[in-house]
């Protein structure tokens, strides 16, 4: 394991903070994620293609006596705690929801311990670069240890999933949390959201590096808007549904060629969002095809087409997003560079070229920081492996 470094002494920690115990300490590691390409397809039952990246959620954990859980998070320098036997079904708004929803979720299907967690974190939140599911995957490998439940990763990232939906209550599809469990080394996550089938897709980690450009910007609407984004496409199912002679359940349903044939009978702004979503698939099969057949600057060519489409036609972008493409547009070395996340700020994930990275992260931060007085983190990253815990 790559990170255990500033974990390296679990039971210092756990003692640290909750006293002397003679329970055996874990520690699970857990990555961040971009999605290289398919920008809102998800909970479309479309394609998507993203990869972990190398800045974590940590948790060291042991396991309790009685059915307590206790965690920390060092962010928030605070200890908050709940029962197993006797769970609030309701989200507090705080950063233990998703130890809470973790928890109780697989709660439902196994007998568990308490547990005692220390978060430690240098994955940004609210930066898109999905530290929720970073938190949840961690916690759940976490107990999965603890109790020797022995579920794959495929399983944890189900009932993560489930966890942010029911309990967090975001309705959120299943990108990330399959992302931060499913992830390999240097590779790419194609992830079908349909059958929920995945293939690791390699990456040439020696002549492109992934590049984040964290704006550090959040705007307030990113939760009413997603929610608003996802109903204007269930809309946009109905109308399918009821033009073509069969039966219509998502827009993964709806090829290019039904698309264009029955565009015009959709109402703005349905028909943008749809149109987003249905050459949006393609172009992540197109960056697949590409990425197989070495063709790196067809897949940062698809990662602008994907900008633009996401800005002009779902309109989930914002301006420090937009600026930051541009920006990394203009280096000779960025090969492509698209939104990644929600959007309405957090993050822009771009490829470039390995031997100049430096050069071209010093130019956007600089760059960025002159047209828009936002200083931002820039960094690149290899693509590593998903969550694991010892
Ligand atoms: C957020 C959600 C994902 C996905 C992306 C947009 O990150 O959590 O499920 O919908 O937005 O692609």
């Amino acid at each position: 394991m790559n990170n255990l470094l500033n974990m390296n002494d679990p039971d210092y920690l756990l003692t640290t903070i909750f006293g002397e115990s003679n329970q055996q300490a874990f520690v699970a590691i857990s990555p961040g994620r971009v999605n290289l390409i398919g920008g809102h397809t998800d909970y479309n039952e479309g394609f998507v293609l993203p990869a972990a990246i190398g800045q974590y959620v940590n948790v060291a954990a042991r396991p309790r006596t009685d059915k307590t859980v206790a965690a920390y998070s060092e962010e928030y320098d605070e200890i908050r705690e709940f029962s197993l036997e006797d769970a609030d079904p309701d989200a507090k708004g705080s950063w233990i929801d998703y130890v809470e929803g973790v928890c109780t979720q697989l709660a439902q299907d196994h007998a568990l311990r308490g547990a005692e967690f220390v978060v430690r974190s240098d994955l940004p939140s609210g930066a898109g670069l999905s530290s929720s599911a970073a938190l949840e995957l961690a916690v759940a490998a976490a107990v999965d240890r603890m109790n020797d439940l022995e579920c794959s990763n495929r399983t944890l990232a189900r009932h993560c999933w489930r966890a942010e939906n029911e309990f967090v209550g975001v309705n959120c599809g299943i990108m990330d949390q399959y992302a931060v469990a499913l992830s390999a080394e240097n590779s790419a996550l194609f992830l079908d959201c349909r059958d929920e089938a995945v293939e690791h897709i390699p990456f040439p980690a020696e002549t492109v590096n992934a590049v984040v450009i964290n704006t550090t910007v959040t705007h307030e609407l990113v939760e009413s808007a997603y929610n608003e984004r996802r109903a204007q496409c269930e809309r946009g199912v109905a109308l399918f549904d009821r033009c073509l002679d069969r039966e219509v359940t998502s827009l993964r349903d709806i090829s290019i060629d039904d698309f264009e044939a029955y565009q015009e009978r959709l109402p703005a702004p349905v028909r943008e969002r749809c149109e987003h979503v249905v050459y949006e698939n393609r172009r992540v099969q197109r960056a697949v095809d590409a990425l197989r057949e070495g063709e790196i600057e067809t897949v940062g060519d698809l990662m602008y087409d994907s900008h633009a489409s996401l800005r002009d036609l779902y309109e989930v972008s914002c301006e420090e997003l937009d600026v930051a493409v541009d920006v990394a547009r203009t280096q000779d070395d960025v090969l492509g560079a698209r939104m990644t996340g929600a959007g309405f700020g957090g993050s822009v994930i771009g490829l470039v070229r390995a031997q100049n990275s430096g050069d071209a992260v010093n130019a956007i931060r600089r760059e960025f920081r002159s047209r828009t007085d936002v200083d931002p983190q820039v960094a690149v990253y290899s693509l590593v492996k998903g969550v694991q815990a010892n």
